[in-house]
């Protein structure tokens, strides 16, 4: 039945040849099982009626009449929920039941446009709508209320937004490695202005302004967020040239040089002086690549001399073989859709800003991240203003150990404070 609605919902919104390209629906079968750890289930529940979306996810500890609290986990870029499989029982060991949904645009997930960049509907990836895809989610699993909304990297965003906007169903939230930034204020007391009133912006800047101060520094550099968000970036992450055309290559190189192993040899990341976009500069070319190259380009000119070697007792070959597996069946642009809202200009994909402009997290707020990650600090404040963001921040901690990947690199130091954070609710 799961599969029926399933190729129903890809076929009544894409075309049976979209499905076919890419695989994204059928009868089930062409997906190999998960290396999954003991107490950890893969399953599907059909939202197609409310989100559009047939959701796969990982789950332990559930039972089947839904006593414990729920806790969820989102996942980030370029992630997958199998990311979390081996957090799942710790927390779960707890009295919980623990979720990990493969997130609209990835993995095992389908119902969401599948189509190339030029084409595709980006409405689908607004923030707030990503809170519907939760809501969709929750409801269909048999939960009205969640205990705790955990977001990694861009899993932080439907995370915040989700604790920001309903409050009272998404009960507590822990944000990792990206501290969460809620919607900017918005133009204030304009009647006596003569001038016309400043534009809207979701971000105390706008992208195209970093843009163009990263292009006029020497070397002429680029934010990441802007390059995931141009045409070619989902055929640049796929077909990596620079790493030996190898996805395989990609995503060990890319954990690796995001990890401790790599970044130890520098100072540790801290706050940035300003918001001046030069201040980006010292930040590593992972996140602010030089402006002519492409993510494989920057990460091979990384790479060079070095050996990821190390990375393989955190991060298995095996694990590597599933998320090259799982990306080379969906691509990559359903998941940089994210970024391209994101880097929107005032507008319709960004107006949602608007609506909760000025509002503050209200329920218990916690950040965890890695010491080597330069990711907590890209915006200016974040991390050092969080109890602006919300009125019940419970304080952040940088495991010594890690890099942008704390919940693989130091699976048992994340689960800890977690579960530390879920007990003193
Ligand atoms: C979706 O809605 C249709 C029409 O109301 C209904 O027949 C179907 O059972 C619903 N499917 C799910 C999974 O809720
Ligand atoms: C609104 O603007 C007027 C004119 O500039 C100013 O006199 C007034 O103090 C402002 N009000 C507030 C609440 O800032
Ligand atoms: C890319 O930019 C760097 C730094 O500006 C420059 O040294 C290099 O020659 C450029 N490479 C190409 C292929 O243009
Ligand atoms: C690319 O292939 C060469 C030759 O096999 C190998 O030495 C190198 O480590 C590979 N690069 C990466 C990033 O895996
Ligand atoms: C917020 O945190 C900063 C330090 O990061 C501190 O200086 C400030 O007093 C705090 N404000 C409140 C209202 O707690
Ligand atoms: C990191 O190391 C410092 C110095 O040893 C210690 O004070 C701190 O508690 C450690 N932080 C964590 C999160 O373990």
């Amino acid at each position: 039945m799961a599969s029926f609605w399933r190729t129903l919902a890809c076929s009544l919104v894409f075309g049976i040849s979209y499905t076919a390209a890419h695989g994204g629906a059928g009868t089930g079968t062409e997906y190999p099982p998960l290396p999954l750890p003991s107490g950890v289930t893969a399953s599907y529940v059909d939202t197609t009626n409310t989100s559009g979306l047939v959701f796969h996810y990982l789950s332990a500890g559930c039972d089947p009449s839904n006593t414990k609290p729920l806790v969820l986990i989102l996942h980030g870029y370029p992630e997958i929920a199998y990311g979390f499989k081996d957090m799942l029982v710790p927390i779960a060991e707890q009295g919980y039941c623990v979720i990990a949904p493969d997130q609209r645009g990835y993995g095992r997930t389908t119902g969401w446009d599948m189509r190339p960049w030029a084409y595709v509907d980006l409405k689908q990836w607004k923030f707030e709508n990503l809170v519907r895809d939760l809501m969709a989610f929750v409801w269909a699993i048999g939960y009205t209320e969640v205990k705790c909304v955990v977001g990694h990297d861009f899993g932080t965003i439907p995370a915040g937004w989700a604790a920001l906007t309903r409050p009272d169903i998404f009960h507590s939230v822990v944000h990792m490695s990206v501290p969460f930034v809620p919607p900017a204020s918005i133009p204030f007391n304009l009647t006596s202005t003569p001038t016309p009133p400043a534009a809207l912006s979701t971000a105390d800047w706008t992208y195209a302004d970093v843009e163009y101060a990263l292009e006029h520094l020497t070397p002429p550099r680029k934010n990441y967020q802007w390059y995931n968000s141009q045409p070619s970036a989902a055929q640049d992450f796929l077909n990596p040239t620079a790493l030996n055309n190898s996805l395989h290559a990609f995503f060990r190189v890319e954990w690796y040089l995001k990890s401790p192993a790599y970044l130890a040899q520098f100072p540790p990341p801290h706050e940035l002086a300003s918001s001046d976009p030069a201040q980006l500069a010292q930040v590593p070319y992972f996140y602010v690549p030089l402006a002519n190259q492409t993510i494989s380009e920057a990460l091979a000119a990384l790479y060079v001399g070095q050996n990821a070697s190390p990375s393989e007792a955190w991060f298995p070959d095996a694990d590597v073989d599933v998320y090259v597996q799982e990306y080379t069946r969906t691509g990559f642009q359903g998941a940089l859709n994210y970024y391209r809202v994101l880097t929107s200009p005032p507008g319709p994909l960004t107006d949602d800003g608007i609506l909760w402009a000025g509002r503050k997290i209200t329920v218990p707020t916690f950040f965890l991240g890695g010491k080597y990650d330069w990711q907590t600090y890209l915006v200016h404040g974040a991390l050092e203003n969080y109890n602006q963001t919300s009125t019940d921040f419970r304080g952040s901690v940088l495991l010594n150990g890690s890099g942008h990947w704390p919940y693989i690199e130091q699976t048992g130091e994340t689960v800890k404070y977690v579960n530390e954070f879920l007990a003193s609710l």
